[in-house]
């Protein structure tokens, strides 16, 4: 990629693509840029990359959950209540690597193909060097969130001796993505899809990372694995409010209706307790009374809305003028989140 630049400010991008971007730098506000600049300077001292070591021997107590009971959908629900403590210890344990096997679908699924969109000059907007650089970290940062994943259900399986499945394609998050991008003939509406989802994702994954990081109630080596994916997370925040601001500012009136439209959407996706996992990962673990554990618990969770908090993308609709318009303002009511 080359970059030539007039100055700090702005610039014309060359993208992979051969598409040139142009950036105006009155739409780009220069505190926003400033900040990109900044974040990617203090990467190399902030990232978690390479500074965790995964190896490291970490006491195995076999007495701690391997994941907080009060995560699993289904925790008040007799069925589970009156498990054997070998079963529970157990649907801990897959909570753990569900909770992980969504992780890497999310890194690999919602976050990193947004970021090579960006990258090849897909997305309005997003045209700077120090955006660029940023990104680019971004993508090694997720990619290392994978690894670190990964090894974290590696090591769980080998301490459980738990028995190895296949059901990370499943996931109702990716499935809900892929049936909306789905409805489109138009590759920039799919691209619009993934971009909602991303900044829904970075929104929401910060919140479940800090429940789990300061659990201090479960295995010590996961408690390390979530809190450095929090960091990196808690760092990430910023840039993809400054996404979302500068893909807006850039769109044509038609990419903005479409997104203001589709924005609110993935909540409701985020909202899933996976469900058709969990059902696939209890009959395989042989837990009796599987379908009615897992009914009851769809039946009960029909307003799971209710347990989440997505004032923040709220604010950030509002400070971007999204709930300015009315496909916003009516979007955000069809899907309740805001009366
Ligand atoms: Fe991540
Ligand atoms: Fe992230």
């Amino acid at each position: 990629m080359t970059i030539s630049s007039s100055s700090e400010y702005s610039n014309v991008v060359a993208a992979p693509n051969g598409k040139h971007l142009t950036q105006d730098a009155s739409i780009n506000s220069r505190g926003m840029l400033a900040k990109m600049g900044k974040l990617a300077k203090s990467w190399l001292k902030l990232a978690q990359v390479k500074r965790i070591d995964l190896d490291a021997a970490y006491a195995f107590d076999p007495e701690k959950p391997d994941f907080m009971p009060n995560l699993l959908p289904f925790a008040e629900h007799p069925l589970y209540v009156n498990a054997s403590p070998e079963m529970k210890q157990r649907i801990l344990s897959f909570g753990w690597l569900i909770y992980n096997w969504k992780t890497v679908e999310i890194e690999e699924k919602l976050i990193s193909p947004i970021c090579n969109k960006i990258l090849h000059g897909d997305i309005p907007g997003q045209a700077s060097a120090s955006m660029s650089e940023v990104i680019g970290q971004t993508l090694v940062d997720e990619a290392y969130h994978i690894l670190m994943v990964i090894k974290a259900c590696e090591y769980t399986m080998a301490m459980r001796d738990l028995p190895r499945m296949n059901i990370s394609s499943e996931f109702e998050l990716v499935t809900s993505l892929q049936k909306e991008q789905a409805r489109y003939l138009e590759t920039w509406k799919h691209d619009m899809v993934q971009l909602a989802i991303s900044i829904v994702s970075e929104v929401f994954i910060s919140d479940y990372l800090t429940l789990l990081s300061n659990a201090h109630e479960i295995q010590p080596i996961n408690r390390m694995v979530v809190t450095a994916h929090r960091r990196d997370e808690f760092r990430h925040s910023p840039i993809f409010k400054h996404i979302a601001q500068d893909a807006y500012a850039n769109m044509n009136d038609e990419q903005k209706a479409f997104f203001c439209d589709v924005l609110p959407k993935p909540v409701r996706w985020f909202v899933s307790r996976e469900l058709k996992v969990w059902r696939s990962v209890l009959e395989q673990l042989g837990f009796e009374g599987t379908d009615k554990l897992i009914d009851d618990t769809m039946e009960a969770s029909r307003d799971e809305l209710l347990r989440i908090d997505y004032s923040e993308l709220i604010t950030l609709a509002q400070e971007i003028g999204i709930l300015d318009t009315a496909i916003g303002a009516d979007s955000f009511h069809r899907e309740g989140l805001i009366s």
